[in-house]
């Protein structure tokens, strides 16, 4: 696969930049991340990358998008990374990654309402920990609409289907390529096939196995089992995740 990093000027190239499934047959859409240039997104990326999905990273500056898809290509030699504004890499894939902090969320999806388009998935990654307001990362908001996720569906253009995942998955476990995952990813949307999708992206990730909990309305709970993890997981200084016992290998077919 080749390795890219695109240039963020000029009309529209991203899409001429990703690697086509046409083009490679060996290849896969590309998915955009927005927010990986920070912790979770860049962890995200580089293992989907090491999967063999080409990925358009999103930043509000593109100089730190490119200069985070340089750092993925030095630890993903193979992988495909373009760096690109937010709305750009949001332009580039049919799936879009959510992964910022809370006190930003609503103001990125706004800036991305006149780019997201009706048929996009949008995986949201959010927790409203109250550390976005300065508070305790153990501790969660109170958010209008129920959850991060349940505001992104709310603000993102109608027909963008959203899914909420990825929130006990340490961006640590993540980052270190040789850690072994073997975790459970908690998926919560309205439609069982906007889950499967997500599900047959998330699961190309060695060890992490994706669990349907139910319409969008349950990422309430899921989200803020990161508000549990964070606590425990500086009391025992690990990076533990979730995994359900007793539950059979989720059928995404
Ligand atoms: N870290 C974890 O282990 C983990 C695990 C599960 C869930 N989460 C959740 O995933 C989301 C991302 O977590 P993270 O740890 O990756 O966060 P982060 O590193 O602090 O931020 C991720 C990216 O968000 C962008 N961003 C947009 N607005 C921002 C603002 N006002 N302040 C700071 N950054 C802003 C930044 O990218 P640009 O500056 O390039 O735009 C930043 O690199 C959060 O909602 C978090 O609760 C995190």
């Amino acid at each position: 696969m080749s390795s890219i990093v695109g240039p963020t000027i000029g009309p529209n190239p991203i899409l001429a930049a990703m690697p086509s499934p046409d083009a490679n047959p060996g290849a896969t859409d590309p998915v955009a991340i927005i927010g990986a240039s920070g912790a979770l997104g860049f962890g995200v990326a580089i293992r989907l990358a090491r999967a063999g999905v080409p990925i358009a990273i999103g930043s509000r500056d593109p100089d730190r998008a490119q200069e985070a898809a340089q750092r993925a290509l030095s630890v993903v030699p193979d992988g495909s990374f373009t760096g690109y504004a937010n709305d750009e890499a949001a332009r580039a894939a049919q799936v879009v990654i959510l992964s910022v902090p809370f006190r930003s969320h609503s103001e990125t999806l706004t800036n991305l309402k006149e780019t997201l388009e009706a048929g996009q998935l949008l995986i949201d990654a959010t927790v409203p920990l109250a550390a976005a307001v300065s508070g305790k990362a153990t501790r969660m908001l109170g958010v209008w609409q129920g959850s991060a996720a349940q505001q992104a569906a709310e603000m993102a253009p109608e027909g963008v289907r959203v899914v909420s995942a990825l929130h006990t998955i340490s961006a640590a476990s993540l980052t270190d390529l040789e850690h072994p995952l073997e975790q459970d990813v908690l998926l919560c949307g309205d439609r069982r096939a906007d889950k499967t999708e997500a599900a047959r992206l998330i699961e190309r990730i060695d060890g992490l196995r994706c669990v349907d909990c139910g319409p969008l309305e349950m990422a309430r709970i899921t989200e803020s089992l990161t508000a549990l993890l964070i606590g425990v997981n500086s009391r025992y200084k690990v990076h533990a995740g979730v995994r359900l016992a007793g539950l059979p290998d989720p059928d995404w077919e």
